[in-house]
């Protein structure tokens, strides 16, 4: 696949074609993105991940204890047989992590950087169910799993747009409707960050939310500056050596200000400093202590891959790389690590091979680096031995 491949998971358009004039600008409805799409999930099986401690859930009743009344889960089996027939909504985070096969679909998404992608949630909405007008700051890809769901598209929003006095639910107090449609399963609508939006299920309903992240400036900014406030010295400091007499001693001068200009520069301008916060920044795990490293030696490791056991991702761990001139970083589960150059190929094949065995392995088990790669992965959990079946 080109970028100048026509995908019918994008209507039709290339991936060049849908970025350029859709991705973080505007809405497409897409008409059977995944033909006869059958949800790998039904409702029963959603709402028993919602009973999982590790699992992040929420119920929104419509008509609840209060209007757009949230419930935040684990939630216990009896309280899903107390709901009314209509107007509520169960949703569930990163049931990718959960679901290989509901992971699977992150497949269709590959035109996109996988450090951009957040998580697969699902929800299941009773007729007449939906979380009310709102908008969100991430792209979003809402493909309708099971029923059918009527969305409106609203009015382009920010942190100003009118909400509803509500504590927990961002609910916007006025909609301006542009657009609406029914999706049906298989549909696909693309939403850019800040469009109103609102969803409502016609029969039992299930949606996936492909949604991206993006760090905000205030996390970047926060986030950065800590990172690399670690690497500078106490001796590190606002120097003014041939500073002008004071005129009013009070005062701070222009020439003050440019100084400090000089040296936030001087700390802010090293792009490899940047760019190992980024990666590790954008690959740390939603659930980091489902991203917990197994004990093994190096022996007892190779030992495994050559009685023929399989290395696979572990569905919490996130990993990216990078070119650092002839050098190479890994980022994995909020960690980097230097590699020399030589091992691209490898870094590129365990990033995205389904399955890593000694036939995929096999040459790079005889690098010193590549094996020694392979293994701390495993130790740190971002790879681990599948179970046998
Ligand atoms: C939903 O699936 O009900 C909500 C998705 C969204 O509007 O972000
Ligand atoms: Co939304």
């Amino acid at each position: 696949m080109t970028s100048a491949t026509p995908l019918p998971m994008l209507g039709g358009l290339t991936a060049a074609e849908f970025l350029r004039d859709y991705w973080q600008k505007k809405p497409l409805l897409i008409r059977q993105a995944i033909p006869n799409f059958e949800s790998p999930i039904d409702a029963d099986e959603l709402a028993g991940l919602a009973l999982e401690d590790e699992v992040e859930s929420r119920l929104i009743l419509e008509h609840g204890e209060r209007p757009w009344e949230l419930r935040r889960g684990p939630f216990a089996e009896d309280e899903f047989a107390k709901l009314p027939e209509k107007d509520w909504t169960l949703l569930v985070q990163a049931v990718d992590q959960f679901v290989p096969e509901v992971a699977e679909l992150l497949e269709h998404f590959r035109f996109l950087p996988s450090w951009r992608v957040d998580d697969v949630m699902i929800s299941f909405a009773a007729p007449g169910g939906g979380v009310g007008p709102h908008y969100d700051n991430y792209d979003v890809f809402l493909l309708q799993g099971q029923g059918r769901r009527h969305w409106k598209v609203g009015q382009k929003c920010d942190a100003d747009s009118p909400r509803l006095d509500h504590a927990d639910l961002r609910i916007l107090a006025d909609f301006q409707q542009t657009e609406e449609w029914t999706l049906e399963p298989g549909d696909m609508l693309y939403l850019p960050p800040g469009i109103a939006h609102f969803g409502v299920a016609l029969d039992d309903c299930l949606t996936y939310s492909i949604g991206f992240r993006a760090p905000s400036a205030a996390e970047v900014v926060t986030h950065y500056t800590d990172f690399i406030g670690q690497f500078l010295t106490d001796e590190e400091r606002y120097t003014d050596a041939d500073a002008k007499p004071a005129i009013d001693p009070h005062q701070i001068t222009p020439d003050a200000v440019a100084r400090l200009r000089r040296m936030l520069n001087e700390q802010l301008n090293d792009d490899r400093l940047l760019l190992s916060w980024f990666g590790q920044f954008m690959t740390e795990p939603r659930y980091p202590e489902l991203v917990a490293g197994a004990e093994l030696s190096e022996e007892e490791f190779l030992d495994s891959l050559e009685q023929g056991a399989v290395l696979i991702r572990n569905p919490s761990a996130r990993l990216a790389w990078a070119d650092v001139e002839s050098d190479l970083l890994l980022f994995a589960s909020g960690q980097s690590r230097l590699l020399p150059g030589k091992l691209r190929e490898l870094v590129v094949l365990v990033c995205s091979a389904e399955a890593l065995h000694i036939d995929n392995l096999g040459p790079w088990l005889g690098d010193e680096d590549g094996q020694s790669m392979v293994w701390q992965l495993v130790l740190q959990g971002s790879l681990g031995f599948a179970d046998e079946e």
